[in-house]
């Protein structure tokens, strides 16, 4: 494993394990037991950053809630010390998109759950999970300037963050990293890069294998459970969108061949480096897979190389790839 720096002092793996999958999104909630074994395992490879969320929940099969913030919590309970937790405020599902709230009341309210849940006394990175329109970003920073004086949490993120919005909220409590989605099929917060080297803020890269297409490992036969597998819905996963994206799985396959690597590997890789202040955080329920996205810190393009995939990416037919849930508040 490589470890990074995000916003001058927060040192973590290159490449973090995403929990969310684990209970929610993509099926039904895994068994705790296998994803704590998972997760121990993330450890002794070297994974030391960890992403989870208030809002990563499932239901279980009685009925109940799976909690992604009590499974990560417990699993890293053995290893407090040594590794980095980053859990998100925010946002609750609806039926039909994500409702927003970061009002003061309710970020100190859901610090003190995620805290309950994942059984520490301290987050390392919070992130406000997406930006709420009703609330200016400096109220934002100062409640987090409140929360890190307080001993609560000891650096803060936004996710899906913007440049204006950044700008203000750093100017009130410095921004260690923001957690956007980026992958080679979205790549539309490329825009965000010098002015996160600029003010010294770390990029989190999350859907990082455009939710797992990136491996090649998905076809148009592959099927997703339609309630509870976002996938069932997502434009890269469908049999045309497939279609339309032969030619990307056919250069991840070459570039995989000619560097001994998959095609999930180049895929991390080529970000890692892009970008030095930047770390992904793919997500899997599988043994082999953690493995496998982990040697992607290893593997070096030179940037020849980079330019030639890049030069590729940016002449080539893609499908629609998935954008997040819409915010309906
Ligand atoms: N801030 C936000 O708003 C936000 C939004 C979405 C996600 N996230 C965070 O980012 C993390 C990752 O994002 P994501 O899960 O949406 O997308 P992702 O990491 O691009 O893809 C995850 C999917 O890819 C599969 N996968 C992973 N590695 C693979 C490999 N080597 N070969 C084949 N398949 C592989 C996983 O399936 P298996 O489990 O079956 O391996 C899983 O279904 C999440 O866990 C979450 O922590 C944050």
């Amino acid at each position: 494993m490589k470890y990074r720096t995000l916003g001058g002092d927060l040192t973590v793996s290159a490449i973090g394990l995403g929990c969310m999958g684990m209970t929610h999104a993509f099926g039904a909630p895994s068994d705790s037991r296998e994803m704590t074994k998972l997760i121990h395992e993330a450890v002794e490879l070297g994974y030391t950053m960890f992403d989870t969320a208030e809002c990563y929940t499932g239901t279980l099969p009685d009925g109940s809630t799976a909690y992604n913030e009590e499974l990560v919590g417990a699993a890293l309970a053995p290893y407090r010390k040594n590794v980095i937790i980053a859990t998100k405020c925010g946002v609750r599902h609806a039926q039909d998109g994500l409702i927003t709230d970061s009002r003061p009341e309710t970020i100190r309210r859901s610090v003190e759950g995620s805290l309950k849940r994942l059984g520490t006394d301290y987050i390392d990175l919070y992130y406000q999970h997406r930006i709420d329109p009703d609330v200016e970003p400096e109220t934002v920073a100062g409640t987090m300037a409140q929360l890190i004086k307080e001993g609560k949490i000891r650096y803060w993120g936004i996710s899906e963050a913007n440049e204006e919005y950044l700008r203000r909220a750093h100017a009130v409590c410095p921004v260690t990293a923001i957690q956007n989605r980026y992958s080679m099929m979205a790549r539309w917060h490329e825009s965000l890069f010098c002015t996160l080297e600029e003010l010294r803020i770390g990029y989190v890269a999350f859907s990082p294998l455009a939710n797992g297409f990136l491996s090649a490992k998905y076809d148009e036969r592959s099927s997703f459970e339609q309630e509870t597998d976002y996938r069932s819905r997502m434009p890269q996963f469908s049999a045309e969108g497939v279609k339309q994206n032969q030619e990307l799985l056919a250069l991840l396959e070459k570039t995989g061949e000619e560097k001994h690597a998959t095609p999930a590997q180049i895929s991390l890789a080529w970000m890692l480096c892009r970008q030095p202040n930047l770390v992904a955080i793919p997500g899997t329920r599988k043994s082999e897979r953690l493995r496998e996205n982990a040697g992607a810190a290893e593997i070096e393009l030179s940037p020849e190389e980079l330019a030639r995939i890049d030069c590729a990416l940016n002449h080539m037919e893609m499908s629609a790839v998935f954008g997040g849930a819409k915010i309906i508040r």
